[in-house]
């Protein structure tokens, strides 16, 4: 049986937590700061809260008897909606149990059941990002209609190994908070950055072009709003490069006991890069945050080839975690 489910009650958490334990494919299973048990109490933390706000999210399980087999459960994203003017959602658990061909037809049918629902609740546009090596899903996700965009290296930095990034002092460069008077210079950067790399929405033929590449403009306008922490790279008092952090929700700290943050965008002017600025404010930023948290988790598109490149320079600082594929479907 699939079916939506409203405010799970205690046999679905227990019978949830069987099938978590088997889950091969969360986001930082290499990361050795994070127990597995300690991570599932916290996606179930994650599950409850969501299908108590049923205006924000989907949750769709499947049970075999009391058993739960699979799950979906998507997060609808207001600020896309804003922005594209179509409503839109992200899949954020797309999980089932069995081998390979068990498992993909449960993943279709949980995701054909989601695909009813979203077009009660009017969701349009669906992202889903899996893991590389989760093939049950990426073919399920593949049988029902959803296109590949890109692909992402998700990497971290931990406190410890942030003693050995390597940074070279910039003539005249200091790094300090962000200011509200930034924002303009920012918002300049944001224009740099949308000219020189294509976000993944821009690679989706179904949304307006112009918008998609004027995303990095839009994240810019808002960063005070949505990220943390902001650090500027100032010389001869003009801002060249900022980078933007946000924190882990509460409930990832008070449950796993780890403070972590990760990267919403950085970026160096177009004319300033390739003299050593971006490891000089990306550096100190990291350095300066993780006074603060235990680590930093960032994505790099893997067709983003700078800032892939900048990443591979300090191999030795930041470890890889995973690849992820980044699909989107657009709903009839
Ligand atoms: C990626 C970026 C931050 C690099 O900044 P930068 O100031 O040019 O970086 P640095 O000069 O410190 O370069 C450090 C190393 O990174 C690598 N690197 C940086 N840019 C590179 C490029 N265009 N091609 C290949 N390697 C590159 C090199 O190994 C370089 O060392 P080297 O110059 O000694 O060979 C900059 O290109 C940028 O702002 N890009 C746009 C921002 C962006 O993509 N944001 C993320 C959106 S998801």
């Amino acid at each position: 049986m699939i079916c939506k489910t409203v405010n799970l009650c205690k046999e679905d958490l227990r019978s949830l937590k069987a099938l978590l334990w088997n889950y091969l494919y969360h986001l930082l299973r290499r990361y050795n700061g994070i127990e597995h048990e300690k991570y599932i109490e916290y996606v179930i933390e994650i599950l409850k809260t969501s299908s108590f706000e049923s205006k924000k999210h989907i949750l769709i399980l499947a049970k075999h008897s009391a058993k739960t087999d699979g799950l979906i459960m998507l997060k609808k994203l207001d600020w896309d909606f804003r922005y594209f003017g179509i409503p839109m959602g992200r899949i954020e658990y797309l999980i089932a149990n069995g081998a390979y061909q068990k498992s993909v037809n449960i993943k279709i049918r949980l995701l054909r059941t989601l695909f009813q629902e979203c077009k009660c609740e009017n969701v349009r546009h669906l992202t889903a990002r899996v893991d590389i090596e989760d093939i049950s899903s990426i073919h399920a996700l593949e049988e029902t209609g959803f296109k590949l965009m890109t692909t992402e290296h998700i990497g971290i930095i931990d406190k410890k190994s942030s003693q050995f990034l390597q940074i070279k002092p910039v003539n005249g460069l200091i790094i300090r908070k962000f200011r509200k008077s930034d924002l303009a210079e920012i918002v300049k950067i944001g224009k740099d950055i949308s000219s020189s790399v294509y976000s993944r929405f821009a690679f989706d033929p179904g949304l307006r072009f112009d918008k998609s590449r004027r995303y990095y403009i839009k994240v810019t306008q808002n960063i005070y709003s949505y990220a943390d922490r902001i650090f500027v790279g100032v010389k001869d008092n003009k801002i060249i490069g900022f980078i933007a952090y946000k924190l882990f929700d509460e409930l990832f700290t008070k449950i796993i006991k780890r403070k972590m943050a990760f990267v919403v965008l950085g970026g160096i002017l177009s004319s300033q890069r390739r003299k050593g600025i971006g490891t000089f404010i990306f550096g100190n930023a990291d350095r300066f945050l993780l006074k603060e948290v235990d680590a930093i988790m960032g994505r790099v598109y893997l067709h983003n080839i700078p800032m892939f490149e900048f990443i591979k320079k300090q191999r030795d600082v930041y470890q890889s975690l995973t690849i992820q594929h980044c699909f989107h479907k657009f709903l009839e």
